[in-house]
C-alpha cells in the first residue's frame, strides 16, 4: 500500500468520527487533504474552525461550515496530520508551516485525533523542529537558540518567521519547556502526548488506533 492510500485510510476512519452539532477542528496538510471531502460528504450539522487558510479555502469550496476562532473557547474534536509520532505519542508538527494555529486549536479541543501514515511513525522523535520566530529581534532569537536555520518559506498568517530547530532532542521536555521559554519563539512544532489522544495509523492492514491520553 502507498503512503497516499495509508494517509486517505487513516482520514477517511477519522472522517467518520464527528457527531452533529460538534465543533469541529480541522487540521493542515496533506493527509488532511483526504479528511475534507470525506467529512463533508457525510452532511452533518457541524461547524469547523480550520487551522490555515488553505485548509478554510478547501473546506469552504467543499460546503463545510467554517466559524472564526475568536470568540469560542473550546471545541469537541480536532483532527490533524503529524510529522512524526513518538512510542509514547510525542508528536512534531508543522512541516507545513502552520503549528501555531494547529497547536492552539488542539489544545482549546476536548479530543485531538491525529491521522497518519505508517511513516510517519519513528521510534525517537528527529530533529528538525519547526519554528514561528517574531521577527523583532529574529538575530538575538536566533542566537539564543542555537541549532536553527531560517527557513525559506513565506510568512506565517499571523506573519511570523518560519525556521528549524536542529538541536538535540533527547530529552524532549527539556527541548520543548526551553523552546517554549525562548523569547522571540512564537510556537514550536514538538507537541506533548498529554496533547494526543489518539493517532489513527492507516496500514496495509487496516487502521490501527493508538490511544494515547
Ligand atoms: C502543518 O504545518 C503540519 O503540522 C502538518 O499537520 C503535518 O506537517 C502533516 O502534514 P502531512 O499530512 O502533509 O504529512
Amino acid at each position: 500500500m502507498t503512503t497516499e492510500e495509508e494517509k486517505r485510510l487513516a482520514a477517511e476512519a477519522a472522517a467518520m468520527l464527528p457527531e452533529p452539532g460538534m465543533v469541529v477542528g480541522l487540521g493542515t496538510g496533506s493527509t488532511v487533504a483526504y479528511l475534507l471531502p470525506a467529512l463533508a460528504a457525510r452532511r452533518l450539522d457541524i461547524r469547523c474552525v480550520a487551522t490555515s487558510p488553505a485548509t478554510a479555502q478547501a473546506a469552504e469550496a467543499l460546503g463545510l461550515e467554517l466559524e472564526p476562532f475568536e470568540t469560542l473557547q473550546r471545541l469537541d474534536l480536532t483532527i490533524d496530520g503529524a510529522d512524526q509520532v513518538d512510542p509514547n505519542g510525542w508528536l512534531v508538527k508543522g512541516g507545513g508551516g502552520a503549528h501555531t494555529r494547529e497547536k492552539i486549536v488542539a489544545g482549546a479541543s476536548d479530543r485531538f485525533v491525529v491521522v497518519v501514515s505508517s511513516n510517519k511513525l519513528v521510534a525517537a522523535l528527529q530533529p528538525p523542529v519547526p519554528l514561528e520566530l517574531l521577527e523583532f529581534g529574529i538575530a538575538a532569537t536566533l542566537r539564543a537558540l542555537g541549532d536553527t536555520r531560517l527557513r525559506d518559506a513565506p510568512r506565517t498568517p499571523d506573519d511570523g518567521v518560519l525556521a528549524d530547530f536542529w538541536g538535540p532532542l533527547d530529552e524532549l521536555e527539556r527541548a520543548a519547556d526551553r523552546l517554549s521559554a525562548t523569547p522571540g519563539v512564537v510556537e514550536h512544532g514538538l507537541c506533548r502526548p498529554e496533547m494526543v489522544s489518539e493517532v489513527l495509523i492507516g496500514t496495509a492492514a487496516g487502521v490501527q488506533r493508538r490511544h494515547v491520553s
